[in-house]
């Protein structure tokens, strides 16, 4: 068989994505490598009900076809969420809903991409976005980053260099995936004032922002944009349960209209059973005093995993202290290779990501990305433990 063109760009980085996704399963590993929220906070009794109640309200309505955008009431109670917690002014019709928002990071793909463009992203970056937006056969460049975000002096220099070829930067600003660092404010703002100069269109991926351990909360881009370029990705995957696969998609409305019609395209409808489960749990439950207590829950995780990172890992080892999202980002000196670590950590059945893939090329190999959301406390010690002794034989 002859396979299309952009086949070639699926190499062993989805493959290795695909590995990790599955480890989650296997039995008796550490597994300290998925972006996997604890199944200890999924509120299962509520499901229970709530699926309930549907069945007996409007299974008819469940069990339909449903409207391509999504269920209207969810769509509304997403936007006064939005408008509640980042001052955000969405109308419920610029509120379209996706199968988890990796969908949504595919069809802007999809909506942006031609062969040959140029897709700006932080350096590094969530290796699902990157193998997604590959597919598209774009030219990927990675901007670097620093504690308060991507460096405006490199994106500048690149804007310059790559000129109308950028179609689309991807970025993730907020406890990010890999690093758990967020933007600072100003960050944010000098970001959209240096964008607002070209036309390219800006991915803002918010999978984490509602994941914070203070009560400070980071305007998102979005609400500096003026112009309507930035798209907004939110997802209840990491604060309800993934299995429900709903996220969101926000923008400009002819930017959402014509997602919609390339959604339409990919799955005629998304799952209606699945909607309403969610706008059920929203209409009487509080999902902020869930969302309090997975915070709290992570925050003690976050603080069992920096004591034991401390006492085990090797005195050279370098990490900031997540104030939000799943991760720990671990750097060893540059002659560590965190790939080597890994092949004797699963000989003890534990796994982490290595940095390589979060970096397109995997040009960097001394870094590791730690989850710490989904292990219990007495797994993350006794992990921790085995990790710390096998990378101080690799410093
Ligand atoms: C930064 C980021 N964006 C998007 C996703 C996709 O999540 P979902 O499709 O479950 O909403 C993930 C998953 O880990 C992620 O880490």
């Amino acid at each position: 068989m002859r396979f299309a063109r952009r086949m070639k760009t699926l190499g062993e980085d989805t493959q290795d994505l695909m590995d990790l996704m599955s480890l989650a399963d296997a039995p008796g590993i550490l597994c300290f490598s998925g972006g996997f929220p604890s199944p200890d906070t999924y509120p299962i009794d509520d499901i229970k009900k709530t699926m309930i109640e549907i069945m007996e309200d409007d299974a008819k309505g469940a069990l339909s076809y449903s409207s391509p955008a999504g269920y209207l009431e969810l769509r509304g109670q997403i936007a006064a969420r939005m408008k509640k917690h980042f001052g955000l002014d969405f109308p419920a019709e610029r509120v379209m809903l996706v199968a988890g928002s990796q969908q949504g990071l595919d069809l802007n793909g999809l909506l942006f991409i031609d062969p040959g463009d140029v897709i700006l992203f932080e350096k590094p970056s969530y290796l699902g976005a990157l193998n997604a937006l590959k597919t598209y056969e774009a030219e990927l460049v990675a901007i670097p980053t620093d504690r308060d975000g991507m460096v405006l002096e490199e994106l500048a220099q690149a804007l310059k260099r790559y000129g109308d070829r950028i179609k689309l930067i991807y970025v993730n600003p907020d406890h990010q995936n890999p690093t758990g660092r967020s933007w600072s404010q100003e960050r944010r703002k000098a970001f959209i004032e240096m964008i607002q100069n070209c036309d390219t269109a800006v991915l803002e991926d918010a999978a984490y922002a509602e994941l914070s351990f203070s009560d400070q909360k980071q305007r998102p881009l979005v609400s500096y944009d003026q112009k309507g370029q930035v798209i907004y990705l939110g997802t209840f995957s990491k604060t309800f349960c993934p299995g429900l696969r709903i996220g969101w998609v926000c923008g400009a409305k002819e930017v959402v209209d014509k997602l919609l019609a390339l959604k339409t395209n990919v799955d005629l409808s998304p799952a209606a059973i699945l909607q309403r489960q969610m706008a059920y749990y929203l209409r009487s439950r509080d999902l902020d005093a869930h969302i309090r207590g997975i915070c709290k829950l992570y925050r003690r995780r976050r603080d069992v995993m920096l004591e034991a990172i401390r006492a085990n890992f090797p005195a050279e080892a370098r990490y900031d202290i997540p104030e939000g999202g799943l991760f720990f980002w671990v750097a060893f000196p540059e002659h560590v290779d965190t790939k080597e670590i890994l092949k004797r950590a699963l000989e003890e059945r534990v796994a982490f990501v290595p940095g390589g893939a979060f970096y397109p090329g995997a040009e960097k190999n001394n870094e590791m990305r730690l989850n710490f959301s989904n292990m219990p406390e007495e797994d993350i010690v006794k992990g921790m433990s085995i990790l710390g002794r096998i990378a101080k034989g690799f410093v």
